[in-house]
């Protein structure tokens, strides 16, 4: 029998919806060839133009609408007329927030064909998955503003660390370590300075590692772990950090891996009480928008993400496949790569490479 999906398309801003447009071809394609499963794909038009219009960038029962889905592929958020802090909270960290998506993982490895910022850097030297604290930390939303405008005008940022919040990330981040052939994790903080959240994080750390001791494990410092991506990246295996740390460390991996326009990224439920959400890593960027040159791949590899955490996992494989034979080829680079390929010509290249990786 056939296996059907049911998937939330949610383009939102900007090169979002060129790179989603994109993602659902190269899903649509690999789901007809492979033939054991169809993809029954819903697309909302959530985002800065349905804010414009109506004062809200999803509707109010928004999140519970996406429980019914099995995951959701989204775009970007973010518009230059409109504040980023109200285009974030509105949509993307509402979505991860209200559906439980606390796990937050970001592989970054170097594809076939491309080349890393880095010198000497071989394939197999950068190979890592980054776990982002998804939930809580320094982006909980706690904090305020008084005195507004006034000399003595004051704002605070509260970051909240929960027992609960550390356990089940740290316990995700050693699994995943256990499962990958180097069974290496290391956790980044900052315990040094900031002495409560941070060595909660550094004492449950310790007390996870010895429910898993196959799994080699380490502690670094933030500031120093930019240093150790550059200098030494071979050391590194799975990286878990707090959601700001792993938002800049991602970002960095990503550069380092190539380019933003190559990064994917999972927002997982890891229990599934509620669907996980695959979206590149990178923003809406004004600058290329509509002009047709945007990388797909970071939105190709989140859905090779999603069919994977479907349990599609020979698709995933298959479509993996098919990103890396497009990317050996430089005819296939996009501007962000130093090649002159179109969107579209990267989508096609990549249907047909699915074609080509027949089982
Ligand atoms: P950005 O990721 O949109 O762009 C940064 C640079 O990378 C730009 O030069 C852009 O052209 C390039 N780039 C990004 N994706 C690319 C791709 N697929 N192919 C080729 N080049 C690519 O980050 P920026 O400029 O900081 O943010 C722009 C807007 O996006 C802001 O409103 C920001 O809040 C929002 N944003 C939203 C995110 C999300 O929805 N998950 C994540 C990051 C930013
Ligand atoms: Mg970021």
């Amino acid at each position: 029998m056939t296996r059907t999906y049911r998937i939330a398309a949610i383009p939102g801003d900007g090169i979002g919806a060129e790179v989603v447009g994109a993602g659902q071809k190269v899903l649509q394609a690999l789901a007809k060839l492979d033939g054991g499963f169809t993809l029954d794909i819903t697309g909302f038009d959530w985002g800065s133009e349905r804010y414009r219009r109506t004062g809200a960038f999803m509707p109010g029962e928004g999140t519970d609408v996406l429980r019914s889905f099995d995951a959701i592929l989204f775009g970007a958020v973010g518009a230059p007329d409109l504040p980023d802090h109200l285009s974030l909270w509105g949509l993307r960290l509402q979505i991860c927030q209200t559906l439980d998506q606390y796990a937050n993982v970001r592989p970054a490895r170097m594809l076939p064909g491309i080349t890393s910022p880095l010198r000497n850097v071989e394939a197999g030297d950068l190979d890592w998955v980054i776990v982002r604290e998804n939930s809580e930390g320094e982006y909980s939303g706690q904090g305020g503003r008084s005195h507004r405008g006034l000399g003595c005008e004051v704002a605070t940022e509260v970051s909240i660390f929960t027992r609960v919040g550390i356990e089940r990330i740290m316990r995700f981040a050693f699994e995943l370590a256990r499962s990958r052939p180097r069974k290496r994790l290391t956790v980044v903080t900052k315990s040094n300075a900031q002495r409560h959240g941070m060595v909660l994080w550094d004492e449950i750390a310790s007390e996870i590692a010895s429910e898993f001791p196959d799994v080699v494990w380490d502690r670094m410092l933030v500031d120093a772990m930019t240093v150790r991506m550059t200098m030494d990246p071979g050391s590194l295996d799975v990286i878990v950090a707090t959601n700001l740390h792993a938002d800049i460390l991602s970002d960095l991996a990503a550069a380092l891996s190539g380019s933003i326009g190559l990064a994917p990224t999972a927002n997982l439920n890891p229990e599934r009480s509620a669907p996980s959400m695959f979206e590149p890593i990178h923003g809406s960027a004004f600058d290329i928008t509509g002009k047709g040159t945007a990388n797909p791949i970071a939105t190709f590899w989140s859905a090779a993400m999603m069919l994977e955490h479907l349990g599609e996992t020979a698709a995933a494989e298959r479509l993996m496949r098919a990103i890396e034979r497009v990317t050996a080829d430089a005819e296939n680079h996009s501007p962000d790569l130093g090649g002159s390929a179109t969107t579209e010509e990267i989508t096609s290249a990549t249907i047909r490479a699915i074609g080509l990786n027949a089982t």
